[in-house]
């Protein structure tokens, strides 16, 4: 009998030209390159200059990975952006990469799961592939979050940045006998009780304005590294899998003292840990298929690996994803 499996085809990732150091922002706001490299592990975030918009960074990430694939637009019938700064309230900003694609069938829609949103939108796009809704779907994550930050709170601005990450998943038929590959398992999870840890104070049915950005930053660390490595193991477990046997974790890139602390409670040798949080700071959806890109392009992950894919965020939302290359 034949599996159907979503196997990855093509990885891009693009960064906003510029950079902002901790040095500058310390000009700015009451803090220091050595308090943020200290706490968090961020050297420099990407800002998305004036006039580009979420779905520009998502489309520039969407034709890199389409070249990565050698594939063109018209060879995708779904897409998935996760997001959580759309361009608009609505529609979604799926539809406006969709549209500067020049892609004019299949479906298009976002996924709102903040920080854990590409890794949803990755079961999502596998579940529609699986059940035969879709045959070649462009994940991707992108966000503008430098949009939400107050500026002037030292306790969030240092945290986040902007940028977008695509990846292409292409339903294939394993033969007999084939040895499983593609997306082998997902754990998705959330819990509503903790909006509030992480929350943006705005929105359309609320204030009618876009809001700012609040955290009860320690309250969300004491959480992160439990809830990732239950959903990492719950990935495991369903396809039958052990940390042993994982040749990549590629986390979300929130705060490395947080990945650090996963990686140990995982027993997983930091040699196979990938992270980018010092280039690229928080980027809430963009961060792991941005960190993704990055350990593609660098040769480190290739075709044959086990890569687990984790993130946890605003709701709370968290989950994992089992990827064989
Ligand atoms: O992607 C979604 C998931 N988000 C996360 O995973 C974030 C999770 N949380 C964290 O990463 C950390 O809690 C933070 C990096 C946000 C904060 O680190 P922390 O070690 O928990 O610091 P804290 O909030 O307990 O603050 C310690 C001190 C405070 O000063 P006092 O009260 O001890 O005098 C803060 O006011 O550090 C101060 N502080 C800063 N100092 C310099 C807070 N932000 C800054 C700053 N620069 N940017």
């Amino acid at each position: 009998m034949t599996r159907v499996r979503s196997i990855v085809r093509g990885v891009g990732g693009y960064l906003p030209q510029k950079v902002l150091t901790n040095a500058e922002l310390a000009k700015t706001v009451d803090t220091s390159d050595e308090w943020i490299q200290q706490r968090v592990g961020i050297k420099q975030r990407h800002i998305a200059a004036e006039g580009e918009f979420t779905s520009d960074l998502a489309v520039a990430a969407a034709r890199k990975a389409l070249d990565n694939a050698g594939l063109t637009p018209d060879d995708i019938d779904l897409i998935v952006v996760a997001t959580t700064t759309p361009d608009y309230t609505f529609p979604a900003a799926a539809t406006l990469v969709q549209m500067k694609l020049g892609i004019h069938h299949g479906l298009a829609f976002d996924i709102q799961a903040v920080c854990s949103g590409f890794v949803y939108a990755v079961a999502t796009a596998d579940s529609y592939i699986k059940n035969g809704l879709a045959n070649r779907a462009l994940v991707i994550g992108a966000e503008t979050f430098s949009r939400l930050l107050d500026w002037t709170d030292r306790g969030t601005c240092v945290l986040f940045g902007d940028g977008a990450g695509a990846m292409i998943l292409e339903k294939t038929e394993l033969a007999e006998g084939e040895p499983e590959r593609g997306v082998l398992a997902s754990a998705l999870r959330s819990d509503g009780r903790h909006w509030d840890k992480l929350y943006v104070d705005g929105g359309p049915s609320t204030t009618g304005t876009t809001g700012h950005v609040h955290m009860q930053g320690p309250e969300v660390f004491r959480h992160a590294v439990g809830k990732i490595t239950d959903v990492v193991y719950s990935a495991l477990e369903k396809s039958g899998y052990s940390v042993d046997d994982l040749d990549w974790f590629v986390p979300h890139q929130a705060n490395r003292r947080i990945i650090d602390g996963a990686g140990a409670k995982l027993g997983l040798p930091p040699e196979k840990v990938v992270i980018t949080v010092d280039r690229h700071a928080n980027t809430s959806a963009a961060s792991v298929p941005l960190a993704l890109s990055v350990a593609l392009a660098d040769g480190r992950i290739k075709p044959g690996d086990l890569v687990m894919l984790e993130a946890m965020g605003g709701g709370f939302t968290w989950g994992a994803s089992l990827i064989r290359w």
